[in-house]
């Protein structure tokens, strides 16, 4: 069932989110608007609820709910995760609003082929209320970062931020508003890049094209 250009394998994609899944939404259209060369093979949720599953049926994609309270340990739910995965012959595993945390066999079998998205300019603010955190740290910037995933959470080698103001009198909200944008132009770009062939690591950093490269930070200014 896997679709072609010009007798070229497309890469497959595994999208795992928990919930919205407006990062889901941004990868679906970059690839709708020939952006981005790839097939969604498969949008995993562990939440029955969550809004990306919609947004993955709406655009014709197979679904998979794999509800963690149906297995008693993490073992055997990355086991399950990993049946899908690899029946779906997925080459990239993208978490996006993924909010379980993976064990290390499933980490170290697809090494360097998991990348996640994660709301802060790391190594800065890793876990949670990343917004919270930068306004209360005073900081004149913050972003987000995808990263590949490594055992140390929120720590593996970064493949592109993106980089926003914070203003005076910021809230948490208007900010992740503003963090969101951005994460919705580096997440399909990050997967161009691997896609493409065009992502190394080296000393445990990402390197475009064979270099510490420009384009890996993205700036907006509003
Ligand atoms: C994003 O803010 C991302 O940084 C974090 O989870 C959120 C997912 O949002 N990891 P969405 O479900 O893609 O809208």
């Amino acid at each position: 069932m896997s679709s072609s250009v010009n007798d070229v394998r497309l890469k497959r994609l595994a999208i795992l989110i928990s919930g919205n899944g407006s990062n889901l939404q941004a990868i679906i259209e970059a690839i709708q608007n020939q952006q981005l060369s790839a097939e969604i093979a498969v949008v995993v949720s562990n939440q029955p609820n969550a809004h990306g599953l919609q947004r993955a049926r709406d655009a014709g994609l197979p679904t998979k709910l794999l509800k963690h309270q149906d297995y008693s340990n993490r073992v055997d739910y990355d086991q399950a995760l990993i049946n899908t995965i690899d029946h779906y012959q997925a080459d990239l595993i993208i978490m996006a609003g993924f909010m379980r945390i993976l064990g290390e066999s499933f980490i170290d079998r697809y090494k360097n082929r998991i990348m996640n998205i994660h709301p802060s300019l790391l190594p800065k603010y890793k876990g949670l209320n990343t917004h919270a955190k930068a306004i209360a740290g005073g900081d004149s910037i913050h972003g987000a970062s995808v990263h590949f995933v490594t055992n140390q959470l929120d720590a593996g080698p970064v493949i592109i931020q993106g980089i926003v103001p914070i203003h005076q009198n910021d809230t948490a909200e208007r900010l992740q508003q503003r963090v969101h944008r951005i994460e919705h132009r580096i997440y399909p770009t990050a997967v161009k890049w691997f896609v493409e062939d065009r992502l190394t690591i080296k000393d445990k950093k990402v390197l475009l094209d064979n270099q510490q490269h420009s384009d890996q930070q993205l700036h907006i200014n509003a």
